[in-house]
């Protein structure tokens, strides 16, 4: 299988994608990382799903795993979790030479990179991502990191994977709210870099592994070519990734991470940005309904629920202290398949979009 090559700075690694990946793992593993000693860190849904099959394929090849299961869920990933699972690795005896396998969504995927970053300075991480966020999204790019009271991944470090492993057969278990949330990502991707997959996603049937196995790959290829032009988040390349984010992280803390998760509320601010890039960046009109019609055929939200506190959407934009002179640095898309950002959207635009939600 050849797995795609990834490369950021100084750093390069693999992400296979595959179907039936699980049980050779230990061996994959053991052609670039020696431990013996690792730890598997997952959480309270996927640990009984597949926590012994990957235990007992690293044991088969020769290291000697302990499962830290953490609870399953957003609120885990804190300094406090992070610092608890530190204890138990050094209980475990861990050490310099161990490494950290993350099992799980996103939220395993940045809090088992993040202790990876700490644990001892730090030590390679490996990640078995479990959601398709998690493999299209969260496991490339090297971003890791736990929430604060006042905000999400107000702290973490950049420490990139040794190896990514995406196991399609995991997605079986996935409820479909949580592989519908992957989609939104996939369709910004698609938006923001790949005109050609975005007619693809309108024909083929997502669902079908193969067709799925190599819509993963290219959501990879993508992200890795973003993260490779500007690692640190600091060109604006990078940035382009957050189509749809601005607006849609903040109807995420609208709804207190209760009403939407973070691809549903993607969707809506992806819907609010097409209106915002019509008005400042031409996207012709056909485009903006294709998109909407694309986010409504994976059951994504295209509107807001007619009760929700719009208000605090704006709230929510302003605690991110993003608007300088009136202003927000803003991802548009002029044509499907493309992006830039915009200097000069303002809140009046943002509240013009969002009557329109
Ligand atoms: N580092 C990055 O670049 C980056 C990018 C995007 C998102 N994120 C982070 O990712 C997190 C969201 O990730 P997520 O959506 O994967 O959430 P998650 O990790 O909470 O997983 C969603 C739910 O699905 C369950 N689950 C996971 N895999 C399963 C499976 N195969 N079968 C059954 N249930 C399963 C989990 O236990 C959880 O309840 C957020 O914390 C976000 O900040 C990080
Ligand atoms: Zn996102």
């Amino acid at each position: 299988m050849t797995p795609v090559a990834i490369r950021a700075g100084e750093h390069s690694y693999n992400a296979f994608v595959g179907a039936n990946l699980l049980e050779g793992i230990g061996s994959r593993i053991a052609k670039k990382l020696h431990g013996p000693s690792c730890a598997i860190i997952s959480d309270t849904n996927v640990a009984p799903l597949f926590a012994n099959r990957v235990k007992q394929s690293l044991t088969s090849a020769g290291f000697q795993p302990a499962l830290i299961t953490i609870p399953a869920g957003e609120q885990s990933k804190t300094l406090e979790q992070a610092g608890a699972i530190c204890d138990e690795m050094i209980a475990a005896s861990l050490d310099r030479q161990s490494f950290v396998v993350g099992l799980g969504g996103g939220v395993i995927g940045d809090l088992s990179g993040f202790v990876a970053a700490i644990f001892e300075r730090g030590i390679p991480h490996v990640q078995i991502p479990t959601t398709l966020l998690g493999m299209v999204d969260s496991s490339i790019g090297g971003k890791t990191g736990v929430n604060t009271g006042a905000g999400k991944n107000l702290i973490g470090t950049f420490h990139h994977p040794a190896l990514v492993i995406d196991d399609i057969d995991v997605l079986k278990t996935l409820p479909r709210r949580e592989l519908n949330q992957g989609f939104a990502e996939i369709i910004k991707h698609a938006i923001i870099a790949d005109a050609e997959m975005f007619s693809d996603l309108e024909k083929e049937r997502a669902s079908d592994a193969l067709v799925l196995q190599s819509l993963i790959r290219r959501n990879i290829e993508i992200k890795a070519r973003f993260v490779a032009k500007d690692q640190f988040d600091r060109t604006g390349q990078r940035a382009l990734l957050n189509f749809g984010h601005t607006i849609g992280h903040a109807i995420e803390r609208a709804g207190d991470y209760e009403t939407f998760l973070h691809g549903e509320a993607i969707s809506l601010g992806m819907v609010a940005a097409c209106v915002i890039s019509a008005k400042k960046a031409s996207l012709p009109q056909n485009q903006r309904a294709a998109i909407v019609d694309l986010l409504s055929r994976f059951n994504l939200p295209t509107r807001l629920p007619t009760n929700f506190p719009r208000e605090k959407i704006f709230e929510a934009l302003e605690f991110d202290k993003k608007f300088e002179h009136g202003k927000i640095r803003f991802v548009v898309t002029p044509k499907i398949g493309a992006a830039r950002l915009s200097s000069d959207v303002t809140i009046e635009d943002i509240r013009e979009a969002m009557d329109q939600l």
